[in-house]
């Protein structure tokens, strides 16, 4: 598809899409929860949809009206063995997450989904889950999808140090600790996104963290809930650096969610000098605001460590903000890019130096020296929304010529209405 280029002036008030992770999970825990759960502003991007689907699949009554989705939980005895494999799609939630879910449950089943999942790795799920007592197997001996989980009701308990740092691992040894008889401790490499451990309460279960330790008891049974999903700050992410690095631009992002385990873009962008201001709009427990962004000159930084998982989804477009950086930025301890729905930090260098970024990768991470004009070129997305998504943000600086982006129909996985959102920007 030919990109918009050559844009100055994008003004304008944006509510961003629901937050995808909160979305997946919204089902997940209707479905293993007992009575109804409630749920609006999900996200209807392909990832969560294929969540949705799998839950039917494996037995649970989920209505959609279009508005408001109704999930009729009776626990995790009510997931049932497919009748078929089930089709994750592109979406490494799903998968890593029901396998914690499947671990409980005394039968087999079979996972996949397109070319991007076949690679994702496996075994940091398995491994534990596994070692619970699950039997987990990969295609051909390998640990990547087509998946077999055959599940077990009498799972034990583990006491796990994390050789990643990964929410969807995390999450997927919650799921199967919730089911286990005794104690589970899950240590943490870094702090990862927390909304596995949060809905687990909001859920009525029990769960104590105490900085990167996790301990949790089961078996539990959870209670459904009324859930409302905030704004997704990795996809008002794309408009947040559209407004700080086109020209003459200010622009208004409502219902951001705000958790502190995914506000690292926002720490990068005031430590490079970015002019953004934040009301806080939700409750204590729901953190959410409304954030203005405006065309600002922008330094160079250093951002590794712990913030790193804070801000994983946003270093595609994080590379090309510190394009439009005076300076070098770089990025390191970011190894875990290679293994997302391409390796993104291929994919970010190599279509960024396409329109003319001075940009290297490392063996965990990005270089960049700004401030650099980027040009017209032909580019894509490798099948990854948010490479996808970051491109066309870069097309806007584009003065001629033309920016042909190939696979961007990946974009509806998490932003079905991207464009159109973009659109309202220029009027
Ligand atoms: C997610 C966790 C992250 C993130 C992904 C969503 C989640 O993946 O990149 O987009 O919802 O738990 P990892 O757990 O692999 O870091």
């Amino acid at each position: 598809m030919e990109l918009a280029i050559n844009k100055t002036g994008l003004e304008g008030q944006i509510e961003v899409p629901s937050d995808k992770s909160i979305s997946h999970r919204s089902i997940m825990f209707g479905a293993i929860a007992q009575g109804k759960t409630t749920i609006k502003n999900f996200l209807r991007g392909d990832d969560c949809l294929s969540t949705l689907k799998a839950f039917q699949d494996l037995g649970v009554k989920i209505e959609d009206d279009g508005t408001t989705i109704i999930v009729h939980g009776t626990g995790f005895s009510g997931i049932k063995q497919a009748k078929q494999a089930i089709d994750v799609g592109n979406s490494g939630t799903t998968i890593r997450l029901i396998m914690g879910i499947l671990a409980g449950r005394p039968f087999a089943t079979e996972l996949f989904g397109d070319h991007s999942i076949a690679k994702r790795p496996m075994n940091r799920v398995m491994l534990p889950i596994n070692q619970m007592g699950a039997t987990c197997s990969g295609h051909d001996g390998t640990e990547f999808p087509p998946l077999t989980v055959c599940g077990t009701e009498q799972l034990q308990p583990i006491h796990y140090q994390m050789p990643v740092a990964s929410a969807q691992v995390k999450s997927a040894i919650l799921f199967a600790a919730l089911q286990a008889q005794g104690e589970s401790t899950i240590i943490e490499k870094e702090r990862t996104r927390d909304h596995t451990e949060d809905m687990i309460r909001q859920f009525g279960g029990e769960i104590t963290v105490s900085g990167k330790e996790i301990r949790i008891k089961g078996p539990q049974k959870l209670t459904g809930q009324e859930v409302y999903v905030p704004g997704d700050i990795s996809s008002a992410a794309f408009f947040l650096v559209a407004g700080l690095i086109i020209p003459n631009s200010k622009i208004t992002l409502t219902n951001v969610g705000l958790n502190p385990t995914r506000t690292g873009i926002l720490d990068v962008i005031e430590q490079m000098g970015g002019k953004l201001t934040i009301q806080e709009t939700g409750n204590k427990q729901n953190k959410a605001g409304t954030i203005t962004v405006e065309t600002s000159t922008l330094k160079g930084i250093e951002i590794s460590g712990e913030i790193i998982p804070r801000l994983i989804d946003e270093l595609p477009i994080i590379a090309l903000l510190a394009t439009q950086a005076q300076g070098k930025t770089i990025i390191r301890d970011a190894e875990e890019l290679k293994v997302k729905e391409t390796n993104r930090i291929d994919a970010v260098a190599n279509e960024l130096a396409k329109m003319g970024a001075n940009i290297e990768p490392t063996e965990d991470g990005l270089i960049i020296h700004g401030k650099t004009n980027l040009h017209e070129a032909q580019v894509t997305s490798y099948g990854d929304h948010r490479i996808g998504m970051m491109l066309q943000i870069a097309a806007l600086l584009v003065k001629s010529g033309t920016v042909e982006l190939e696979k961007a129909e990946a974009i509806s996985v998490s932003y079905p209405a991207f464009f159109e959102d973009l659109n309202k920007l220029y009027q």
